[in-house]
């Protein structure tokens, strides 16, 4: 049973409401002693003319109390107290029967959303910036997915540009190619690097790199295969991070992809009569708007990253007739996001509207010593393997005997990363603190990870529970706080939609975990004072088990059984 749904009926029967808004305007209550549900009466008071507080008492009066306790008039409350043991049993066996699927549902079936994350760029190291991006671009695609979303991964490589004629040229000249083949994006950033010191010195060496990235755009043999090879070097890196975090994409359709489609672009916006002229460079302006023009091409006929932009959202709306479009891009590109979308939306589009920059923050260290191959650059795969190495010593001191240490090293060491990035709100900035983030407790990965493979544990030594379970023996404050939170999972998955904010869920995770531990402190499981409380206080186990794992996984996570 759906007690919301339940609330919102019982309240339709007496207000002129749309069910919708009244669902909207549920609350929970923090303390239970407020009820488990709230439903405020301000709303009402304009139609009705009448002060909140009056409102709440009469429909109090009126209201079909079926299936509650009792519903109680507070202030310009009203509170809906469940019938806790239906309320229990209820929550325990819909959490255990739908399985892997509690939490989910279809409100977003027939609808597409394209999702652009992670999109590194091809010959650059892939950086914690990035990892941003990939881990809230790849909980989005999760979450909107469980809820019926049909998801689209598109990785926007960073894969045209001035900057291949560059590395070309640098390439000719100084390229190590056994180096090349060891570690290709070291090679090829300490090329590039070399390419524009040396160019400091020598100016005409920036000809030479646009003069080759003009052979690569007419389809010059040489130069595109070695853009080629550049390309399948970097990417062939970026997939094993990917395969680290467990990522996926549906498309790899990165900037080059455009390259036959930009013309088509700039003629629509050209047909439209926005397309002008400005020190020899085409441009639309948008002093209206309060903003810099967008460049569509440069003096020199190049197409720049705006444009390629430009003809990706059109393709994208062509091909995937999305609902919704996200980009999950650093906010240090606002500003080339609110043009994108002004100019499509000058353009005629009115789905521009269903463009959404999803922008986050910097990622900064607390601690320096990480082992940076290159200057500043911290590779994340060595964060990653960092993080992996610490969590297997804290294994290897405190349970050597683990079997598949390496594997659940690996799944709790780069969660711990992974859910570093999503547990705040995605526009603060990151301080990456290796002593918290691997902390066993604390808001952390490792304690959510924790507070399962524990009750994983509980399960496996309990054995197989048969039989009727009284859940009347659910009667405590903690057992009963945890199986609310349990029935909330839904609610945070659909608040974190609405603000396209996963740490949304993250939250609502450690939530879970904390009254789980709570519950754990405060009463024996398997040694319970009698069979039938172990055997519902085991059910309620196995249901939070359950809720953790679907939390973890619409965050990119996966469980560990033991550790
Ligand atoms: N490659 C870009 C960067 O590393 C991010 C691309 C984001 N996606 C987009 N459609 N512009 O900054």
């Amino acid at each position: 049973m759906d007690y919301k749904k339940l609330v919102a009926e019982r309240i339709k029967e007496n207000v002129d409401l749309e069910l919708e808004t009244i669902e909207k305007l549920i609350e929970i209550p923090p303390q239970s002693r407020m009820g488990d549900y709230a439903f405020p009466c301000f709303q009402l008071s304009k139609t009705l003319r009448k002060a909140p507080n009056m409102i709440a008492q009469d429909i109090k009066e009126k209201v079909n109390q079926d299936g509650f306790e009792k519903v109680e008039n507070l202030g310009p409350y009203l509170n809906f107290f469940v019938d806790k043991l239906a309320f229990t049993k209820n929550t325990i066996e819909k959490v255990i029967s739908k399985g892997d699927k509690y939490g989910s549902s279809e409100i977003g079936k027939g609808k597409n959303i394209t999702i652009d994350y992670s999109s590194p760029n091809i010959a650059k190291p892939f950086h914690v910036g990035h990892l941003f991006s990939t881990a809230i671009g790849n909980s989005l695609y999760q979450i909107l997915s469980s809820q019926g979303y049909n998801c689209i991964g598109i990785n926007h490589l960073g894969d045209w540009g001035t900057q291949f004629g560059k590395l070309i040229s640098a390439y000719k000249k100084w390229c190590d190619d056994e180096a090349l083949e060891k570690d290709p994006i070291k090679e090829l950033l300490r090329i590039y690097v070399k390419f524009h010191d040396e160019a400091e010195k020598d100016p005409s060496l920036e000809d030479e790199g646009r003069m080759y990235f003009k052979k690569l755009e007419d389809g010059c043999e040489e130069e595109v295969k070695l853009w080629q090879r550049f390309k399948d070097l970097s990417l062939k890196e970026f997939k094993n991070v990917y395969e680290m975090l467990g990522v996926e994409f549906d498309s790899y359709a990165g900037e080059s992809f455009y390259n036959d489609k930009m013309d088509d672009v700039i003629q629509e916006i050209d047909d439209k009569g926005i397309l002008v002229e400005s020190n020899g460079a085409k441009v639309v302006m948008l002093d209206e708007y309060n903003m810099p023009p967008c460049i569509i091409k440069k003096a020199d006929g190049a197409t720049i990253y705006a444009t390629r932009d430009l003809a990706a959202a059109t393709y994208r709306k062509k091909n995937y007739d999305f609902a919704k479009s996200i980009y999950v891009v650093g906010m240090d590109q606002s500003l080339h996001f609110k043009q994108l979308f002004t100019t499509l939306k000058l353009m005629g589009h009115d789905w521009a509207d269903s463009c959404k920059h999803v922008a986050f923050g910097l990622v900064r260290f607390a601690d320096k010593k990480l082992s940076t191959r290159k200057g500043d650059v911290i590779f994340l795969e060595d964060l990653l393997n960092e993080s992996i190495e610490k969590i297997l010593e804290v294994i290897n001191e405190k349970n050597p005997d683990l079997e598949n240490k390496e594997e659940t090293a690996k799944k709790i060491g780069i969660g711990a990363v992974v859910f570093t990035y999503l547990k705040n709100n995605r526009e603060k900035d990151i301080v990456f603190d290796w002593k918290e983030m691997l902390s066993f407790d604390g808001e952390t990965g490792p304690y959510v990870q924790y507070s399962y493979a524990r009750g994983k544990s509980i399960l496996r030594k309990a054995g197989e529970i048969t039989g009727d379970v009284d859940y009347s023996k659910l009667n405590s404050i903690e057992e009963f706080e945890l199986i609310k939170s349990l029935e909330g999972f839904n609610k945070a998955i659909l608040d974190a939609i609405d603000r396209l904010e996963p740490f949304m869920v993250t939250r609502y995770i450690i939530e879970v975990a904390k009254g789980f531990n709570k519950f754990y402190n405060a009463h024996n499981i398997i040694n319970s004072q009698d069979e039938e409380t172990k055997k519902a206080r085991l059910k309620l186990v196995e249901a939070t088990c359950q809720v953790i794992k679907n939390g973890l996984k619409l965050i990119g996570l996966e469980v560990v059984e033991k550790m």
